[in-house]
């Protein structure tokens, strides 16, 4: 196995031995090919580079205590990378192909998978670029899809504690009706405004609104925002957030302990009436907040004020933590063993 610092791994690349791709061509997929080059040879007109057709994936496997390496819930990226694909015109990639290229390189990179025990993981990055010339507006006639993988730490460097974020009104990250839903590159560009506009100001993240109103909250930087008040689970539903995964798993994990769930527009004024706030997401996993400021009406909401984690929040990240990692069942067939 690899040796790194594995207690300090940053959110960052690591170059590993293999990534493995595949052409559409002539209307169809071709045979998956294994390379070892981290780079790529594109025609200069391909529409990935000029209109941004050009869809993501991120997820996760985790080695267990038995050794054992897990792929988590791979079959519902395979979904959202399919929608992502339609949402903007490109050729979808089947289900059994995202899955074998998922698993092929696991195997492939095998010895980058983390050991059990530090918060390390190895990330799962598919990526699917409209790699045909065009100049005019339109599809291309021709895709490649690429799976590499890298190891990974916390996605903030606090790891499991609470961190501070900053309402943002002056940018949105997608259009109401636009491809917010969607895992395209286009919505990450729109982000880095105001993402850094936050991180001079010393917050880890901002807090998007819903883009037509700016009334309800969307979404925490690159992951989803729950809050819990009276012993209920609530997310927000909008047409502008992407459906997250780990969303998902918490919702479900939310009514194992009893917890009610509510997935409804969320107004920002009720930020002042939850108990626990929080982000999630695969890189965030559950990233409790401790403070979300509002910089237009000088509101400051804050929790966690003995600054720990909130205890529901730590209940759901203990048990969801403890699935991927193979310490507790999985009921729901999340894990599947590479
Ligand atoms: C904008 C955005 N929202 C939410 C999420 C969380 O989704 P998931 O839990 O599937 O990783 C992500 C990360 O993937 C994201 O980029």
């Amino acid at each position: 196995m690899e040796t790194f610092d594995w207690k300090n791994m940053p959110f960052g690349y690591v170059k590993t031995d293999y990534n493995v791709r595949c052409y559409y061509r002539n209307g169809k997929w071709g045979e998956l090919e294994i390379s070892s080059s981290e780079y790529i040879n594109i025609h200069m007109a391909a529409t990935c580079l000029h209109y941004g057709q050009e869809a993501f994936e991120g997820l996760k496997a985790f080695r267990g205590k038995d050794g054992k390496i897990r792929v988590f819930r791979s079959g519902d990226n395979a979904k959202r990378m399919h929608d992502s694909a339609e949402g903007i015109r490109m050729a979808a990639v089947p289900a059994a192909l995202f899955k074998k290229a998922v698993f092929t390189a696991v195997n492939l990179n095998e010895r980058h998978v983390p050991p059990y025990g530090f918060g390390a993981s190895l990330y799962i990055r598919p990526l699917l670029i409209g790699s045909g010339a065009e100049v005019g507006v339109k599809p291309a006639k021709e895709y490649l899809f690429i799976v590499f993988v890298t190891p990974v730490g916390p996605y903030f460097k606090e790891g499991f504690k609470p961190i501070d974020v900053l309402v943002c009104r002056g940018y949105d990250r997608a259009a109401p009706l636009g491809t917010g839903c969607y895992k395209v590159g286009g919505n990450y560009a729109a982000s880095l405004a105001s993402l850094e506009l936050a991180n001079n100001q010393g917050f880890s993240t901002s807090l998007y609104l819903d883009p037509k109103e700016k009334k309800y909250i969307d979404e925490a930087g690159p992951a989803n925002f729950f809050g819990i008040k009276n012993n209920c689970y609530i997310t927000p539903e909008s047409r502008s957030i992407l459906p997250s995964i780990t969303n998902m798993c918490i919702q479900q994990l939310s009514k194992d302990i009893g917890l009610k769930v509510e997935r409804r527009p969320v107004l920002l004024d009720e930020l002042s009436t939850f108990e626990e706030v929080g982000e999630c997401g695969t890189a965030a996993v559950i990233t409790p907040i401790r403070k979300i400021v509002d910089p237009d009406t000088n509101k400051i909401y804050e929790y966690c004020l003995d600054g720990k984690p909130g205890p529901v929040s730590t209940r759901l990240y203990n048990k969801l933590i403890a699935i991927q990692n193979g310490d507790e069942p999985d009921p729901y067939g999340w894990v599947e063993f590479v």
